[in-house]
């Protein structure tokens, strides 16, 4: 391999005249490197520029502005047939008359391989997948995974060095997306190759992936492994979109090399020896971000990071129960784990119950106000 990076994004821009008449930057300076092998997500909701990133590294559209780089070479206007790339896309895009085998095929005929190479490239493709001995079905005949796997041999076959997946578990109901994704890592592991993977959902990207970029409006907003984008969000919006968390607003009140402090006056109330993140100033104003399952409950008062609060309610979703606390008319969420059996109503928090919520300084993020 000549490069480091399989796929390199610098500074891409993708500009779409609207409609309407006006002008729209789909993807708005993108840059990211992808690392052979590594098995790398584009999440974000609707329309925020992944499917138009995936099209723009597969050669089907062209960067307005910046560069796509595959293996070190800059992609220019080079084909999408002449990048070492292959796609699946969401609808798998089976043709509806030829057998599994004859589609797994269809790539490697226009090819004009030779018929014994075909023939052991679709059954290797075939046994990766999983799908040995349906050669002769039509996808009318197979489950929705069956075709899913179908597509992913099709593109398989051809021997990619990046294949790109554009949301290819859509359309499978939740317990075979779930299988679906641990044999898709799996397959990914075992191959060797690396994965650009495409999805909105974000418990797909955090199962899957090795790094993540999380994007918003055409933007990375953060790009890391699923551990660092879950436990240290950039900013409030990686904090909001990925799993949940709790906002309070506050101001930095003394900021050392290692540690904050900040006031919140919503809860009349300081926390101390927060985790100090870069580009913070003493005395601004901050967002203090703190994930439901780490806020703590107590049923005695504390002094240290801790709040007197009233429970509001208590909702019981089978492995958790999440309580909503009201402190100082601020209503704050907590996640507790249901290790212990249920079936006792008295082993709920009362409504009106007086707590004390707790949170340990290491769980609790200094966010620049964004
Ligand atoms: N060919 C096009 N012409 C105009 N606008 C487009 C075109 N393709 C995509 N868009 C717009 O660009 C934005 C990003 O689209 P897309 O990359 O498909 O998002 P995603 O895959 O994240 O849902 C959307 O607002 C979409 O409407
Ligand atoms: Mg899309």
């Amino acid at each position: 391999m000549t490069s480091e990076f399989a796929v390199e994004m610098r500074d891409v821009v993708k500009r779409f005249i609207t409609p309407e008449g006006g002008e729209l930057n789909a993807v708005d300076r993108v840059t990211m490197h992808i690392k052979n092998g590594e098995f790398f997500s584009m999440l974000g909701s609707s329309g925020c520029g992944k499917t138009t990133s995936l099209r723009m590294i597969a050669g089907f559209e062209w960067p307005t502005e910046g560069e796509v780089y595959i293996e070190g070479k800059a992609m220019g206007h080079t084909p999408p047939f002449q990048r070492k790339v292959n796609t699946v896309f969401q609808s798998y895009a089976l043709f509806q008359h030829m057998t599994v085998l004859q589609n797994v095929a269809f790539g490697l005929e226009m090819e004009g391989a030779s018929k014994d190479e075909i023939t052991k490239r679709v059954g290797r493709a075939l046994e990766m997948v999983q799908l040995t001995g349906m050669e002769r079905r039509r996808p009318k005949q197979l489950s929705g995974g069956q075709q899913q796997r179908v597509a992913l041999a099709r593109a398989l076959v051809k021997t990619p060095d990046v294949l790109l997946l554009d949301e290819p578990l859509g359309a499978l109901d939740l317990k075979l997306r779930k299988e679906m994704q641990l044999e898709l890592k799996a397959l990914q592991q075992q191959l060797g190759i690396t994965f650009v993977y495409v999805t909105h959902d974000q418990e797909e990207a955090m199962t899957m992936s090795d790094r993540i970029a999380v994007m918003s409006m055409g933007k990375v907003k953060q790009m890391g492994t699923p551990v660092e984008v879950y436990e240290r969000p950039a900013n409030r919006f990686v904090a909001d979109f990925i799993g949940e968390s709790n906002f309070l607003e506050g101001k930095l009140k003394t900021l050392s090399k290692d540690e904050a402090c900040v006031f919140v006056p919503e809860l009349n109330a300081e926390l101390i020896g927060l985790p100090v993140s870069e580009g913070l100033v003493n005395g601004e104003e901050v967002t203090v971000s703190i994930r439901p399952e780490k806020v703590h409950i107590s049923e005695k008062p504390l002094n240290l990071n801790s709040f007197n609060g009233q429970v509001i309610n208590t909702v019981y979703i089978g492995t958790d129960t999440h309580v909503y606390v009201d402190v100082q008319g601020k209503r704050i969420k907590v996640f507790e784990q249901n290790r212990i059996s249920r079936l006792d109503p008295g082993s709920f928090y009362a409504v009106g119950q007086q707590i004390t919520l707790v949170m340990m300084p290491e769980n609790v993020l200094v966010l620049k106000k964004n």
